[in-house]
């Protein structure tokens, strides 16, 4: 038989554990930030109803599913995001859901597009969503987790020079910018999803595109002048003081203010998202520092999604933040963490006869909550004393047969000290 491919599939990534130990620390800090928040854990299956990302806007989601027919002739795929599966939930408990919930998951997504740096056909996707809040106060809250995983990571966010940006927009701004033009409802959330494009495509093809789905060249250009706003003050000479979209990005400010996050914030109308299921507020959060040029993480507000699957609307927020971006932005900042195997003992028998002795002497270290490996390899001694050292384990039990004859064990302090002292087999529960 031919050898099996060694590769994982394309696109897809194996953890050896030196992979899984970041992917561990990573989720642990957002594990610990969204607990610490109020955020429950949940999660649902990797397996989803395809019908729940095929959407008429024209996602480019939808294109990139991993959806195949089961034996049972359903279509099925793998999921892509994890928002829709949440919708579902929610709207599956229905009444019997007590608002607000905060919830939170790490699902792996799969979507299947074209491989680059930071994106891959896999990812762990770290989501944080409010269901329930109708305030832009939920927004301000959801970006400040995402502010303090940065900065556990280790990334810099004061003043000036924070390394991480967020960009923001609401999508009320546009809409009802557009709606003046007779734009609204799915011709809007096709608009949104085209103008997400822009930058990938020109200013003259994007306005072609429009045109298909039948927004003028004159409508087209007002749309483009529209994104090139930053700023809140600039934003209010191009729109009327009580615009939704407006009056909602001052709020989201205050929010952020009291948050510690304003100064990371950039009010930012080229900010759009790709996913047309968004309603109002839309941000992306980028490494400022760095070469990174895409998104680490973004989120938005969705209160139709739960109306757009046949049910009755809610409001919604969260975001989404990947494994792999960020692992990107350290490992080029130079700020991966350096973490060890987590061995603390190494028991080596010295020879087969002592097996059974160093299995009780790991059994009473472990009880006390040690981490400990036998060393059953019956390798030369400086092996056993390399390799242990190698693995970051701070004890060596030495047990030979004559030691094991005194009723003693040599236990040796590893890493610099090299101190070694003689322990009584039986204060070791041996
Ligand atoms: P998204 O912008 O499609 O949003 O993805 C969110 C984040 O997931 C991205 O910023 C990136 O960190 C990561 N990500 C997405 N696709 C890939 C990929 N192919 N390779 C590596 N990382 C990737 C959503 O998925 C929304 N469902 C987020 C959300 C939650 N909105 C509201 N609640």
């Amino acid at each position: 038989m031919s050898q099996i491919d060694l590769e994982p599939v394309k696109g897809t990534r194996d953890f050896y554990p030196d992979d899984m130990r970041f992917r561990t620390w990573l989720f642990g800090h957002m594990r610990d930030i969204a607990r610490s928040m109020g955020y429950e854990e949940y999660d649902a299956c990797v397996l989803e109803h395809a019908d729940l990302y095929i959407r008429k806007a024209g996602d480019e989601i939808t294109r990139q599913l991993y959806d195949f027919t089961d034996k049972g002739d359903r279509h099925l795929s793998l999921r892509p995001e994890l928002t829709p599966s949440l919708a579902r939930m929610v709207m599956a408990k229905g009444a019997a859901l007590a608002l607000p919930v905060r919830w939170f998951a790490i699902p792996q997504c799969f979507r299947y597009e074209e491989t680059q740096r930071g994106r891959k056909r896999e990812h762990f996707q770290w989501n944080m969503d409010a269901v329930g809040i109708a305030s832009v106060a939920a927004e301000a809250e959801l970006m400040s987790a995402q502010a303090e995983l940065c900065r556990r990571v280790g990334l810099k966010l004061d003043g000036e020079q924070s390394e991480v940006v967020w960009r923001v927009s609401n999508r009320q701004v546009l809409g009802h910018f557009l709606a003046g033009m007779g734009i609204d409802g799915e011709l809007f959330a096709a608009v949104c999803v085209l103008i997400d494009k822009r930058g990938k495509i020109s200013d003259a093809e994007l306005s072609i595109e429009l045109g298909k789905i039948g927004v003028d060249e004159a409508k087209a250009a007002r749309i483009l002048a529209l994104l090139d706003v930053r700023g809140l003050d600039q934003l209010a000479t191009q729109v009327p003081t009580d615009n939704p979209g407006l009056v909602a990005l001052r709020e989201l400010m205050d929010f952020a203010a009291s948050l510690g996050i304003d100064h990371l914030i950039r009010i930012d109308l080229s900010v759009i998202r790709g996913l047309s299921y968004y309603t109002g507020t839309v941000w992306e959060v980028f490494a400022s520092a760095g070469t990174f040029r895409r998104a680490i993480a973004g989120g938005g507000r969705y209160d139709r999604l739960c109306e757009q699957l046949g049910g009755t609307a809610i409001p919604m927020v969260g975001f989404g933040f990947g494994d792999i971006p960020i692992a990107e932005v350290l490992t080029e900042l130079g700020r991966m963490p350096k973490l060890g195997r987590g061995f603390d003992d190494v028991v080596y028998p010295m020879g087969a006869k002592q097996f059974t002795v160093a299995n009780r002497i790991a059994r009473h270290l472990r009880a006390q909550g040690r981490s400990v490996t036998v060393d059953y390899s019956l390798r030369r001694f400086k092996h056993v004393v390399q390799r242990a050292e190698d693995d970051g384990a701070a004890r060596l039990f030495i047990l030979g047969g004559d030691e094991v004859a005194k009723g003693v064990c040599k236990v040796r302090l590893l890493g610099a000290e090299r101190v070694e002292n003689e322990v009584q087999l039986a204060e070791l529960g041996a």
